[in-house]
């Protein structure tokens, strides 16, 4: 059974800037939470007991949400505001442990992931991309839990994949299948995968959405890696030798994702959440029609 997951947050965020200046990226608010909490219920969701944050010292206030905020719970809990007293207290079940470690240097992804081997150990684990937010169909279960499955059957590697739009492979890892596509839902063994191809060498349209699940054989390999695309140790080559071993597979996800990591991206995500938030829907999509209405009366 897969516990252990790592998340890497120590990256800059510019693309974000001016709201990443003094906040980190991950803390930027999603409709009423921080974009780093909706990646960590995901990993909730599907299992995860043990959160590894791969930090940086400009990154306390990450650490600090999954956090007791003593003070905070004390004045709440004098002014009897308990409704407000729990959601802060249930951010996390009390099962769930979050350990951060630090990646002083910024040498990559692949480098994010090595620095949490000590937390992890040996056993294998899932990494969750903190700037992309994963939504399964609707009702269902986080895709992350059936990635989990697929691993715990097959023993193979499973990463994340979805169709983008030929202009934008160079953005995103890309893997190479040897036939068709899989459904969405089902997974394949993957022929290749290559970090940020040009459009005319990429081997297909499928990118990786920032979803992993890995075996420890990751870390030896990680550590051996050498610097990649974008002068980085990337996470992306070491899953290439990972594969060229013991073969990885390619989950074609079903569900939807919301990159967070720019700043349309994060519109998008406050349209889609913002319609969905239990309390808040409601007023937000009349709030929507009523502009809509505006707009096409102008
Ligand atoms: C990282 C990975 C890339 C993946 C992407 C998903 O790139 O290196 O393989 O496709 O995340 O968001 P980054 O966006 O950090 O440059």
């Amino acid at each position: 059974m897969i516990r252990k997951a790592v998340i890497p947050v120590a990256g800059l965020g510019t693309r974000l800037l001016p709201a990443s200046k003094a906040i980190p990226k991950e803390m930027v608010t999603v409709v009423d939470r921080p974009a780093i909490q909706y990646v960590v219920e995901e990993a909730v969701e599907a299992g995860i007991r043990e959160v590894v944050l791969v930090t940086h010292s400009a990154k306390n206030a990450v650490e600090d949400h999954f956090d007791v905020n003593y003070e905070l719970e004390a004045e709440l809990e004098k002014k009897h505001k308990h409704d407000l007293l729990s959601e802060i207290r249930d951010i996390i079940p009390p099962e769930v442990r979050v350990i951060s470690v630090r990646q002083g240097k910024a040498l990559g992804l692949g480098h994010a992931v090595l620095c949490a081997r000590e937390v992890i150990g040996d056993e294998p684990f899932a990494v969750l991309l903190a700037d992309v937010l994963v939504d399964s169909p609707d009702g269902d279960r986080v895709e992350l839990a059936a990635m989990l499955e697929r691993f715990a059957d097959s023993g193979k590697a499973q990463i994340m994949v979805e169709p983008v739009p030929r202009e934008k492979v160079h953005q995103y890892g890309i893997v190479e299948l040897d036939g068709a596509t899989p459904e969405p839902g089902a997974s394949v063994p993957m022929t290749g995968i290559r970090e940020k191809p040009a459009p005319e060498d990429a081997p297909s349209r499928l990118a990786v959405v920032g979803r992993y699940v890995l075996p420890q054989r990751i870390f030896p390999l990680l550590a051996q890696t050498p610097p990649g695309a974008g002068d980085e140790i990337q996470l992306t080559d070491a899953i290439a030798s990972l594969l060229a071993e013991q073969g990885v597979e390619a989950w074609h996800m079903r569900g939807q994702t919301h990159d967070c990591g720019s700043k349309l991206g994060f519109l998008e995500a406050t349209l889609h959440y913002g319609r969905l938030h239990p309390e808040l829907g409601e007023a937000f999509r009349e709030m929507l029609d009523e502009a809509a209405r505006k707009n096409q009366g102008s």
